[in-house]
């Protein structure tokens, strides 16, 4: 080979892989974004949960559904090797199977809980059991801050 196409070969080798940091660096932001949504959404219906904050069975129906949204969304956004920079453990990819589930699960208990709840009384006993997913998830692939 040339020179000359020895260095448009580095140069492009280097474009590849910079181009795969930033790819990287993608994925997490649109992760990071979408769960920074589950947490927006949960915080309001945490506080009707505690009762520092009256019902309102709109706002709990939107939750849910931002819920069982993001959660069809959020495992394609975890790819192989994506972990660095971010809170993701390495556990995800040793585990995926059973982090993937989680997601499925908590899909499943928001649309299953979005029938369920009518009023107040319905929300108290069907919402605790769907965000208890959050933490299940949390305590065993995302790192402790
Ligand atoms: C299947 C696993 C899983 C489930 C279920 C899950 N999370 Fe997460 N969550 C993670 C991981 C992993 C991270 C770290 C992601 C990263 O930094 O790339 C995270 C990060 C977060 C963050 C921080 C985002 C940021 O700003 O960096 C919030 C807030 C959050 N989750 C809220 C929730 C809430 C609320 C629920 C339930 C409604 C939930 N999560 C369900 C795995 C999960």
């Amino acid at each position: 080979m040339s020179r000359r196409i020895l260095v448009i070969a580095a140069a492009f080798a280097t474009a590849v892989a910079a181009t795969a940091v930033m790819a990287q660096a993608e994925v997490v932001k649109q992760r990071e974004a979408l769960m920074k949504d589950l947490g927006n959404a949960t915080k309001p219906v945490g506080g009707m949960l505690r009762g520092s904050v009256p019902f309102d069975l709109a706002t709990v129906q939107a939750a849910l559904d931002t819920y069982a949204k993001n959660a069809k969304a959020l495992p394609v956004l975890f790819p192989a090797g994506s972990g660095e920079g971010s809170d993701a453990l390495p556990t995800i990819w040793e585990r995926k199977a059973e982090f993937d589930g989680l997601f499925v699960k908590l899909a499943a208990d928001a649309s299953a809980a979005r029938a369920a709840i009518t009023d107040e009384a319905s929300f108290k006993a069907n919402f605790p059991g769907v965000i208890r997913t959050c933490g299940t998830c949390h305590d065993s692939f995302r790192k402790k801050s």
